[in-house]
């Protein structure tokens, strides 16, 4: 079935990576991480603390396949608890049903940034390399402000054509006609984009740095392994591999920073932005690293499966294209020769977020899909009791958001792509309370949703009017096998089975 994104939006601010305890130091956590590694193995007993399903085993080998196919673990210990909460590892509850979700998402007891410090472990952190930042690292809210700055109405009215020349530009490199690799080329304009929001123009207009950067950020994302995340300490592959990339990103970050404070004349581009705000570089650089890593894989995942799932719904397809059309018509010149990404650029900021509602629908419904990794908390007060469960301070909560998206309790056929769904008079995502999660809810909703949003708009518009497509297999035929992405890809989301291109011809310039 499905794939899976990467939610660690805060991940970039922790600091030790294996900390059982709430209050450990580091070495107390070192030693805690050590004990809970070796002695697990002596301490094989079912909770009595309440009457939670505990999934008992050799603690280690339990969580083994949480890190390894978090789909697959959760949906065959669901099974066997039949659908209700599961404790693992001891310490970590699998959350479901309504009570759990208002629970997990409401509760100020639970900690977002501690949980997916321990049970992550996806994003950078400068301390890996030893890039001291005690003086100045952002906590998680002040990091939230500072891309909200960046991500003000105006602020992102202005950028808005050039992110569709940088798009446009990007997509001039695939020619006139052939097939592209979606899970490369598509998930490459958004990595465009976020550059553009997020740091200056001199590396957003600089491809081999780019390049570069896109090549630390996949060995990053991709050195997430059971070993690196349940024995950080480990001196592995995928530990060396993440470090070096962690620092070839800090420096390459750094000269672009470094090259702004010389600069004669100061710009409005977010690193001007960030050093007219008194930030060191430390924190203007985690504050880069924290952006790219909570928007790329997500936001590309969802424009890559956007187009897939048109290709494989022509009645969809032909909708967008109608929308997007009567778009460009009613907001630029008809009589205009201008090239599409020019005439897209003359569309207000406003009529992009409001005046697309089939496209919210088709986004809405791929998230429901692609959105499958779990969100994840920690009990940092008292002990609470949710739905019977009681969840001890220091404890764990994880939610697969697989439990509300593919119920058939909440969305009828929950397989199928039915935009149509989240209609009134339908409405299958408010039958229940935090039904559709795929933007977060309640405490911790997600910073970025607007130019997410708007990204994926961008791109959708440049391919539906720019090309003709179409989805194809490695053989150049349509598969017999409709693509579904793989739930267990923590961070590419790419399908299962065979690989599958788009095939496509340029129809207007
Ligand atoms: C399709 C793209 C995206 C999806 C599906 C998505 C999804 C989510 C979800 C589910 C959460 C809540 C996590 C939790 O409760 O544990 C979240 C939070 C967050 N997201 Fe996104 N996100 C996307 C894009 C972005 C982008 C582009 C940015 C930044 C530019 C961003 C920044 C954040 C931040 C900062 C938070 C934490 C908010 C807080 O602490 O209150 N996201 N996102």
């Amino acid at each position: 079935m499905a794939a899976n994104v990467t939610l660690s939006p805060l991940g970039q601010f922790l600091r030790s990576p294996s900390q059982w305890s709430v209050d450990s130091s580091p070495i107390t956590a070192l030693v805690a991480g050590l004990a809970v590694v070796l002695t697990s193995a002596f301490f094989l007993r079912l909770s009595k603390s309440d009457k939670v399903y505990d999934l008992g085993g050799i603690p280690v080998l339990t969580a083994w396949n949480f890190f390894k196919k978090r789909f697959d673990f959760f949906q065959a210990h669901f099974k066997k608890s039949n659908g209700k909460m599961f404790r693992f590892r001891h310490r970590v509850v699998a959350v479901a049903g309504e009570q759990g979700r208002k629970a997990f998402l409401n509760d100020q007891s639970l900690d977002m940034t501690q949980g997916y410090k321990i049970l992550f472990g996806g994003v950078p952190r400068l301390e890996d390399i030893n890039i001291q930042t005690r003086t100045g690292e952002p906590d998680s809210r002040a990091f939230v402000n500072r891309l909200l700055s960046l991500l003000r109405k105006e602020r992102v009215a202005d950028v808005l054509p050039v992110l569709l020349d940088d798009v446009h530009n990007r997509m001039l490199d695939w020619g006139t006609m052939g097939r592209i690799n979606p899970f490369k080329e598509v998930y490459d304009l958004v990595f465009q984009m976020t550059v553009r929001m997020a740091t200056c123009r001199e590396l957003a207009e600089d491809k081999q740095a780019i390049e570069e950067l896109r090549r630390h950020y996949f060995n990053i994302e991709q050195s997430t392994t059971p070993v690196a995340v349940l024995l950080p300490w480990f001196p592995g592959q995928a530990r060396k591999t993440r470090e070096k990339a962690t620092l070839g990103l800090y420096l390459l970050i750094r000269k672009f920073v470094t090259m702004r404070r010389k600069a004669k004349v100061p710009s409005s581009d977010p690193i001007d932005v960030f050093m007219e705000n008194g930030d060191s570089d430390e924190v203007i650089i985690s504050t880069v690293m924290g952006i790219m890593f909570a928007g790329v894989v997500n936001t590309g995942v969802t424009a890559c499966w956007a187009l897939l799932k048109l290709a494989t719904n022509p009645k969809w397809k032909e909708r967008a294209i109608e929308e997007y059309t009567a778009l460009v018509t009613k907001h630029s010149n008809t009589l205009s020769t201008e090239p599409l990404h020019k005439r897209l650029a003359s569309i207000p900021l406003n009529a992009w977020e409001d005046e697309l509602p089939s496209v919210d629908l088709v986004i809405r419904e791929t998230l429901r899909f692609t959105v499958s990794g779990s969100l994840l908390r920690r009990n940092v007060q008292k002990d609470i009791v949710v739905d019977g469960v009681t969840i001890k301070r220091g404890d764990f909560m994880a939610y697969p958001t697989f439990e509300a998206h593919m119920n058939p309790d909440i969305y009828s056929n929950p397989e199928s792509f039915d935009p149509d769904r989240y209609l009134e008079g339908r409405g299958e995502d408010k039958k229940e309370l935090f039904a559709y999660v795929a933007w977060g809810a309640g405490r911790h909703p997600c910073a970025g949703m607007k130019i997410a949003k708007l990204e994926i708009k961008l791109v959708l518009a440049l391919v539906l009017l720019g090309y003709k497509y179409d989805l194809v297999n490695e053989a150049g035929k349509y598969p017999d096998i409709l693509p579904e992405p793989d739930r267990n890809d923590l961070v590419l989301g790419m399908p299962l089975g065979e690989p599958c291109y788009l095939k496509f011809e340029r129809v207007k310039e």
